[in-house]
């Protein structure tokens, strides 16, 4: 499918909140779309957790352990400092591949933001939080409407105007909402309704993530994620539901096609 000549689509996880879900939803995106007979790549620009880069290592070793065959995106993860080894990295990432899933800290980071205006996909993952909301827009404290984007919602549309002027092409933000828990309905009907109003005004798309579910947790020590079906035996009801969820985030993603169908 790839061919030398062609830049791959780049996804970038970005929040410079810290644990949002960016890693676990970097590496289920990377994975997925691996799974789907893409050339993925995937870069790790937190070097201080190396989480995704972390989460790929246990997998080889799950391979490597196994014997089994399971699709696995070429990566590196960037020591954080150099400019040039960013470049390089991200170049030999990029070549001959579909997708380049990058994963940054959850911080202010120069390397984050250079990624970040290279995106094609930008993906901020958020939980039903107004703490986390509060990065990206500010709301009145006795109505929850909006009253101002906040810092990192105008980063961004700096990044998208500058990107715009240079190419013209343009950044497909997406705010994620992740680990979604169906027991918390007034404070989770608030966040929605902050972000609908925030969506319009900043033009941010909103989609479904991955749902709060130990088993997120519980996959990194081996590598796997909800969509290494055999590895898990018969599946239980929890792992359709998160397949399910998983099969809508993608489709919500919209990332480019032609690709095989997902659990073909
Ligand atoms: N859908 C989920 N259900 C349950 N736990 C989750 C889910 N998503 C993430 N977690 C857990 O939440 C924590 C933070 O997730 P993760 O490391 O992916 O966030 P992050 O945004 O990459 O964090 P950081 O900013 O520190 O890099 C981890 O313990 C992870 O296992
Ligand atoms: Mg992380």
């Amino acid at each position: 499918m790839a061919t030398a000549a062609r830049k791959p689509h780049i996804i970038v996880f970005a929040n410079e909140k810290g644990g949002t879900g960016k890693s676990t939803t970097a590496v289920h995106v990377a994975i997925a779309l691996a799974a789907r007979g893409a050339q993925v790549s995937a870069l790790d620009l937190d070097h201080r957790q190396r989480t995704m880069g972390r989460y790929f290592d246990n997998r080889t070793a799950t391979i490597k352990r196994t014997g089994r065959d399971l699709p696995i995106p070429r990566h590196t993860t960037h020591d954080g400092e150099s400019l040039a080894r960013f470049t390089e990295s991200f170049d030999a990432l990029a070549e001959g591949a579909d997708f380049l899933v990058i994963d940054t800290p959850g911080r202010d980071d120069r390397f984050a933001r250079m990624a970040s205006a290279r995106a094609d996909t930008l993906v901020t993952p958020m939980n039903d939080s107004f703490v986390d909301f509060d990065l990206i827009g500010q709301v009145d404290p006795e109505s929850y409407k909006v009253t101002r984007p906040s810092f990192y919602a105008e980063m961004i549309w700096e990044a998208r105007k500058a990107r715009a002027k240079a190419d013209g092409s343009t950044i497909d933000w997406v705010v994620l909402r992740n680990r979604v828990q169906h027991i918390e309905a007034r404070n989770m009907r608030r966040v929605s309704e902050a972000l609908d109003q925030l969506a319009k005004r900043v033009g941010f798309r909103i989609v479904p993530g991955l749902g709060e579910r130990v088993i997120y947790r519980e996959l990194f020590p081996n590598g796997l994620t909800m969509l290494d079906s055999g590895e898990f035996g018969a599946m239980g009801l929890a792992h359709v539901a998160a397949r399910q969820e998983l099969r809508e985030m993608m489709g919500a993603l919209a990332l480019p096609e032609p690709v095989p169908p997902l659990f073909a």
